[in-house]
């Protein structure tokens, strides 16, 4: 299965709302891989995704703690740990291996992976891949690709674009 959707937010806060809503759909064991240029909403994105989780505290940039990790309250969703992870400092696959997010999302989790493109080698397989493009004549913009590879997705895949349906622009 190969399946991907376009979606455009016009606010950071409905960046956040197109996180949320994707969030209802996760389960233990998913890793969300982040890219984007500097500033195209990687954070924003996982706020949302976070408040959504029900967890309280900010989600802020992980980018010189490498993964942090936030519990979750329990829900509906079955996950425990929110794992919130930036690659952007790692030049080596190894390097993103060692991080564990594997092992971790195992054990209840579900990771968000900032500058994940780059760690699509190790972690790519089941992944959801979210790219945002920053609009250039728009700041508020973003153009946002949503792509599962393989079977992690594809059971869940209709109810997520009825679910993300409302920032759709290739519906
Ligand atoms: N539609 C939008 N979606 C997301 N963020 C937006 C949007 N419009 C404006 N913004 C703003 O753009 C900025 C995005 O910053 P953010 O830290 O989320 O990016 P990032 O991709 O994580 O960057 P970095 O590569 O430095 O980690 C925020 O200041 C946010 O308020
Ligand atoms: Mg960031």
């Amino acid at each position: 299965m190969s399946e991907r959707t376009v979606l455009v937010t016009d606010s950071a806060e409905s960046t956040r709302a197109l996180a949320a809503a994707i969030a209802a759909h996760c389960v233990p064991g998913d890793v969300l891989l982040l890219a984007g240029d500097l500033g195209a909403g990687k954070t924003t994105f996982s706020q949302g995704f976070g408040r959504a989780l029900g967890i309280d505290e900010p989600v802020t940039s992980p980018t010189f703690t490498l993964v942090r990790q936030y519990e979750v309250p329990v829900g509906p969703t079955g996950v425990r740990t929110l794992l919130h992870a930036d690659v952007y400092r790692l030049d080596r696959l190894a390097e993103i291996t060692d991080l564990g997010l594997g092992q971790l999302v195992e054990d209840g989790g579900v990771a968000l992976v900032e500058w994940g493109d780059a760690a699509e080698p190790v972690l790519g397989d089941g992944a959801l891949s979210v790219l945002l493009v920053t609009d250039p004549d728009d700041d508020d913009r973003r153009v946002i690709t949503v792509a599962a590879d393989g079977a992690a997705w594809a059971d869940r895949w209709s109810a997520l674009t009825s679910a993300i349906e409302p920032w759709r622009v290739d519906a």
